[in-house]
């Protein structure tokens, strides 16, 4: 490129519906002008999961205002973008469809070049977007829909090298918080009440870590969570605040220790010296902490971009948008919608997709 260029960005691949601006400088460091986020938290509260139904929908409904907003904030209209950068998968088939199909239209209309970006690019792009690392970096990303690590060596060169075989560990967060009756989302509740449990009262299992690999598992985790929650109903007949503390605090430090050993491993393997962490549990101050720590075990710098682009967000994906688009990738009106896309060819995911999305 011979000059900087603006990109608008495009997400609607689970709950957030999301447009930003990007611009993209000549020496590869791109500046956030704007990015929107709507939420749609309220409108499937009631029914304890993402309606994949009612998202779409809601996807439909607020993407043009939320793509206004976020051209309105950066004080630009469609005619000073040189491209649109859209997540074309992995997610929910409506929603990505929903935001795939309004790009095409905006593509069609102005004669901007599209490119579809794969969420995960975005996610695991993000430390370039927010710290100007250089390749190669290891990104874990821990959500409630995703959990792997991948070595990032370029925008389009990504290598899984390990991740969960079940659920997400936000989404196991999310699960524990509704067995100990908990609010939504489970993480913050469950980080909030085990800052005054004991972790050692209840020793709950860390699966996987007596196996070699840098693969994780966190259902059986949830499941020992049950069994401890019932021994301690059936022999006193409920919980008291302090048991569920102290269930909270085992729960919370069982997740940190398979973390962070796991990340040990990864930092390994891939020889990294830099880890960055994207995703919503990234927001757990312990288990910030506890990646830090293994990071410098592994001599290793940690990076954590600020929360707010560590969830979901239209910066990320116009960003890395930004990069496809130096590379010489353009899509075109045949651009598909893929709610399964592994990043990495060469080791797809194990898993497959749950009520967030592709979970690893
Ligand atoms: O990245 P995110 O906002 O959305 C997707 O999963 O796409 O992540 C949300 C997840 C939820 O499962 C939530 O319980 C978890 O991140 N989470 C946390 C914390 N804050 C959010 N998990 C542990 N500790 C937290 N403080
Ligand atoms: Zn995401």
């Amino acid at each position: 490129m011979d000059r900087p260029f603006n990109i608008l960005g495009l997400e609607s691949s689970c709950d957030d519906t999301a447009a930003a601006v990007v611009r993209m400088g000549l020496d590869g460091n791109a500046q956030i002008l704007s990015s929107s986020v709507y939420g749609q938290e309220e409108f499937h509260a009631e029914f304890g999961g993402v309606v994949p139904e009612i998202a779409a929908r809601a996807h439909t409904e607020k993407i043009d205002i939320c793509t206004a907003e976020a051209l309105d904030i950066a004080n630009c209209r469609l005619t000073d973008m040189t491209a649109i950068a859209v997540t074309a998968g992995p997610g929910l088939a409506g929603g990505v469809l929903s935001g795939v199909m309004f790009a095409k239209g905006i593509a069609a209309g102005t004669g901007l070049p599209l490119i579809g970006v794969n969420h995960l690019a975005g996610h695991a792009l993000t430390p370039r977007l927010t710290d100007g690392v250089d390749y190669p970096f290891l990104m874990l990303l821990v959500s409630g829909g995703h959990c792997q690590f991948l070595l990032v060596e370029d925008c389009d060169d990504f290598t899984r090298v390990g991740g969960t075989i079940d659920d997400a560990p936000g989404e196991a967060f999310d699960k524990a918080a509704r067995l100990l009756g908990l609010g939504q989302p489970g993480g913050p509740a469950i980080e909030r009440e085990a800052k005054s449990g004991d972790p050692k009262k209840f020793s709950l299992p860390r699966p996987l870590l007596d196996r070699d690999g840098c693969d994780m598992s966190f259902s059986g985790l949830k499941t020992a969570l049950l069994r401890a929650r019932d021994g301690v109903v059936a022999k006193k007949g409920g919980l008291t605040l302090r048991d569920r503390a102290n269930l909270c605090a085992g729960f919370q430090e069982a997740v940190m220790d398979v973390l962070a050993e796991k990340t040990r491993r990864a930092l390994d393997v891939a020889n990294a010296k830099i880890l960055a962490v994207a995703g919503g549990v990234a927001a757990n101050m312990k288990i910030r902490l506890v990646l830090e720590a293994a990071a410098g075990d592994c001599g290793a710098t940690f990076l954590a971009p600020p929360l707010e682009l560590c969830t979901d967000n239209a910066a990320m994906i116009a960003h890395a948008g930004a990069e496809l688009y130096i590379k010489g990738y353009r899509d075109d009106m045949t651009l598909a919608a893929r709610p399964r896309w592994p990043l990495d060819r060469k080791s797809p995911a194990l898993t497959g997709s749950g009520k967030k999305g592709a979970k690893s």
